[in-house]
């Protein structure tokens, strides 16, 4: 049993991955998880990590949050599929009830579930080109949208996620973000509204760098929208959740979108995704067209509402806020400091910042990634994003600890120093 025990540490483990799984499927550590709490992780050699990566946005009301662990515990005793299709369930009817009663829109509306991200992002392209018998869909520069083909298709970056796996889909429009004028003469240039079902967009840019438009893009694109009876749904799959401290992060904007898609934080790490829209919109495929196997399974059910009663009972939309405010004036202060600290992106607690080269005035991307390493040598966990790669995004749970806070931010800054004296 020892001499077991023993063989179980990164190393070991690591020579197994590498000899089973294929490297496409990339790691940002070399650490293989025993345990996680709250915000900290610990690796099967017994170390302990702060968490500000939460799984890619995924763990916003922490790992193993005790009320997550009791549902999916009760649900696991009771029953674990049925297949919706099948035998229907409870946790499934009252999560469409209460994701439709928060999404934004005084209007009926209806909800259904996959379990992917990309998969959200597949049924709502379909639902959208069932609905409004058009084939055409206009996607963003610096977009991401999932791994699938339609996913793939919509996303913009094409290293890694694009390169040597085409053809893609057809009937994709794609324009830079941020700016309406180019979309209007797009709708003459390229593509005629009349053939545009849907706009896809996520309301800030994840995997693109936590880009923010101009207060003025989404109210103007949703106008454009209705104007030319045009979809625009609304990929909440990172910005969602609480991320930016509303629950949607197009509520900035006042915006209303046609069908909004949540996944990651949603069911707190089960996988769960959901597509929720209007109600006409929704319920206008035939019987059967749309659905899977695992889409809103019951386990991961009862977690996403457990997760929504989390939000209700601790204030987790002013938890973010807050959290929002301590990580932006910290992100200034480094800012101020260090040279090799550019740009600041996003709002709310989806916060990220710039490592650039001072001389160069150029984005850093080979910094960015030692400074994951070094922090994740002295226990945190950073992740990075944007179209340059060299762009530091924070996730961290949003009921992290003020003292986990510091002592994430003082590895942080510790490292930065580090960095900056090698200028
Ligand atoms: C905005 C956005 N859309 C879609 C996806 C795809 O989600 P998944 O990885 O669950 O398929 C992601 C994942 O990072 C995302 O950030």
């Amino acid at each position: 049993m020892k001499e077991e025990e023993n063989t179980k540490n990164n190393r070991n483990l690591l020579e197994i991955r590498k000899k089973y799984v294929p490297k496409a499927v990339y790691n940002t550590i070399p650490s293989f998880i025993s345990k996680a709490n709250g915000s900290k992780m610990t690796d099967v050699e017994g170390f302990e990590m702060i968490d500000f990566a939460g799984g890619i946005a995924t763990v916003n009301v922490g790992h193993c949050h005790p009320k997550v662990v009791r549902a999916i515990k009760d649900q696991a005793e009771k029953y674990i599929h049925t297949c919706f299709h099948v035998a229907m369930y409870e946790p499934y009817i009252e999560l469409a009830k209460r994701l439709c009663e928060i999404a934004p829109g005084d209007f009926p509306k209806m909800a259904f579930f996959a379990n992917s991200g990309a998969e959200a992002v597949e049924n709502a392209i379909k639902i959208a080109r069932y609905y409004t018998k058009r084939s055409g869909i206009i996607t963003f520069e610096n977009a991401f949208h999932g791994r699938t083909l339609m996913g793939m298709s919509l996303t913009s970056k094409v290293k890694p996620y694009k390169l040597g796996f085409g053809p893609f889909a057809p009937e994709i429009y794609r324009i830079p973000f941020g700016d309406v004028k180019l979309f209007e003469t797009f709708l003459i240039d390229h593509v005629a509204p009349e053939n545009v079902a849907a706009i896809i967009a996520e309301p800030v840019q994840g995997e693109g760098g936590f880009i923010t438009p101009p207060p003025e893009f989404f109210p103007q694109i949703a106008e454009i929208c209705q104007e030319y009876g045009i979809l625009l749904i609304a990929d909440e799959i990172q910005s969602g959740m609480g991320r930016t401290g509303k629950m949607f992060a197009i509520e900035h904007w006042n915006v209303v979108p046609d069908i909004i898609l949540l996944a990651k934080s949603l069911a707190a790490g089960l996988p769960l995704s959901a597509i929720i829209g209007r109600k006409e919109i929704m319920d206008s495929p035939h019987i059967g067209g749309l659905g899977g196997t695992f889409g809103g399974n019951p386990v991961a059910c009862r977690a996403a509402l457990a997760v929504l009663d989390i939000f209700k009972e601790d204030d987790l939309l002013h938890k973010a806020e807050v959290l929002g405010e301590k990580l932006k004036k910290q992100l200034e202060i480094w800012q101020n400091k260090y040279d090799i600290v550019g740009t600041i992106h996003g709002i709310g607690s989806m916060l990220a910042f710039e490592i650039i080269d001072p001389e160069a005035n150029k984005p850093d991307k080979e910094k960015a990634i030692e400074l994951v390493n070094l922090c994740h040598k002295k226990g945190l966990v950073i992740l990075t994003c944007g179209k340059y790669g060299n762009t530091i995004r924070l996730l961290m749970p949003l009921i992290i600890q003020d003292e986990e806070l510091e002592q994430g931010f003082k590895i942080i800054e510790e490292n930065l120093q580090i960095l900056e004296k090698r200028n």
